[in-house]
């Protein structure tokens, strides 16, 4: 008989199943019911992971282990169910939400870390599941490997087992591979152009913000490139302008003037605004020796604009702001040097072949050298990204062309090419790495994009129009 407190797990029927079919052993005085190891060849997890430290070839100093992610996914989400990561880092959960069939969405304040990501993103192969009802699609799930849970109740009661369905393994159709699907990159803030009215009633808040940024400006100075640093020993506002905030002098033997123009956080800096500025800045008395443009984002226009100013004399410079400097609590604990960052344009060959086609070169980007004291041209070889979009519409960067110098021959899109080798021409992808790009046509009437991303993750873009074409 059981022991007290237990009772037989089957009828007396049940018990003889199990002895025809070998599974009752003699225990002491007992009874035992045998169990086989591929009796269920899976084991169920617990909340202990102790199989899941570490990744491999890290390409983000805080990377996470794609197996936790995966993990993380798989326990929570169906194929097509969206993720949300606000934190993406090097963009693993988008990552894996792509290589599970789940759709994301994902940010971070860092440009580094969303550069990482996008090209992460945009060369990774991942394999092909079948799908459970190719009609329905990825919402009907995939097909996949199902084990026998053989049971003392499926024995007794002389019933086929249950089968166990593993998530973690869907069946693999051998002859595709998939790439990412279409994603695009969106930056804050919103690209959104205030009428002069509503920049002019600029609400107290704003003011505020502004006075924050001048005292991080003074703090922290403009980093240029290769280290060098503009630093200030005076800023202080100035009265009886609109689009001109303050007026700074630089910490040097002979300290030059500034005049600093900020942005709204909330608005880009446009080249109306910065027209503004420079009417200001040209009744101002003395004569400064910087105009300084600070914003968290310009409009390609106010790229383009900055660089025909005809300022003899004075240096005209595009700032960008970290994008931490938006937020007021983060402000205050804020000890970074990276406040505020020189902006770097385009340096662009627009080219016209005899057949009618264009192309772009990238010859690298000019930069103020605060050394020299004027504009100079960085190497190409600091280019992380750069992309092309012939049919530009002024709003939105659609690249048909993406190149990844710093990577070399070897990487960006050829580790994709490695994988894809049968379909895709090695020698012609090794041309997208480059600083040239192919030949491709042109709808006269639209403009030429050419977005740069630097090794610092420091975007600026240069619009170029067919005429200007060599
Ligand atoms: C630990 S990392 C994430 C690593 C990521 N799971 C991966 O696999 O690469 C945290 C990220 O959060 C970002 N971050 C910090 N504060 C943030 C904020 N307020 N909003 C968005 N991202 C932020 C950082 O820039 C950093 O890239």
């Amino acid at each position: 008989m059981p022991p007290s407190g237990k009772h037989w797990k089957t009828t007396a029927e049940g018990i003889k199943q199990l002895i025809q079919a070998g599974r009752i052993s003699k225990s002491g005085k007992g009874l035992r019911y045998k169990r086989y190891l591929d009796d269920c060849p899976v084991i169920e997890m617990g909340d202990f992971w102790d199989d899941t430290g570490g990744t491999p070839n890290m390409r983000y100093v805080v990377q996470t282990s794609e197996k936790v992610i995966s993990r993380c996914i798989l326990m929570t989400t169906d194929p097509g169910d969206l993720v949300l990561d606000i934190t993406c880092g090097s963009g693993t959960t988008a990552y894996c939400a792509e290589k599970w069939g789940r759709r994301w969405i994902t940010c971070d304040t860092s440009r580094v870390a969303i550069a990482i990501a996008r090209q992460r993103l945009m060369t990774a192969t991942f394999d092909s599941y079948k799908l459970a009802d190719p009609q329905k699609g990825i919402s009907s799930g995939f097909v996949y490997k199902s084990v026998p849970h053989i049971t003392l109740k499926s024995i007794a009661n002389n019933e086929p087992p249950a089968r166990e369905i593993l998530y973690d393994q869907p069946e693999i159709d051998a002859g595709k591979v998939r790439v990412s699907g279409a994603f695009t990159v969106e930056s804050l803030p919103a690209p959104s152009v205030m009428s002069l009215e509503e920049a002019a009633a600029l609400d107290p808040d704003e003011k505020d913000r502004q006075d924050g940024f001048m005292s991080q400006l003074m703090a922290t100075g403009i980093r240029g490139k290769g280290g060098e640093r503009i630093r200030f020993s005076r800023h202080e506002k100035i009265s009886g302008t609109r689009w001109l905030h303050s007026e700074a002098w630089t910490d040097e033997a002979e300290p030059r003037r500034a005049l600093v123009c900020f942005a709204d956080s909330s608005t880009l800096m446009d080249s109306r605004r910065i027209s503004f500025a420079l009417d200001e800045a040209g009744k101002q008395i003395p004569k400064p020796s910087m105009v300084i443009f600070c914003a968290f984002q310009f409009s390609p226009e106010a790229q383009t604009f900055i660089n025909n100013a005809n300022w003899p004399g004075v240096s005209l410079l595009q700032v960008e702001m970290n994008d931490d400097l938006m937020t007021e609590d983060l402000k205050k604990k804020i000890n970074t040097d990276e406040s505020f960052w020189l902006v770097g344009q385009p340096d662009v060959v627009l080219h016209k072949d005899k057949g009618g086609k264009y192309r772009v070169e990238v010859l690298g980007y000019d930069y103020f050298s605060v050394s020299k004291e004027e504009l100079v041209s960085g190497d190409a070889d600091k280019i992380a990204m750069w992309g092309v979009d012939p049919n530009y519409n002024g709003m939105d960067f659609a690249p048909s062309q993406i190149f990844f110098p710093m990577e070399g021959k070897s990487g960006g899109w050829s580790k994709l090419t490695k994988t894809l080798k049968a379909e895709i021409d090695p020698a012609i992808i090794g041309q997208y790495s480059g600083t040239e790009s192919l030949p491709f046509e042109v709808d006269e009437e639209k403009m030429i994009a050419v977005k740069i991303i630097d090794d610092r993750g420091i975007e600026s873009m240069r619009i170029l129009r067919t005429e200007e074409a060599q």
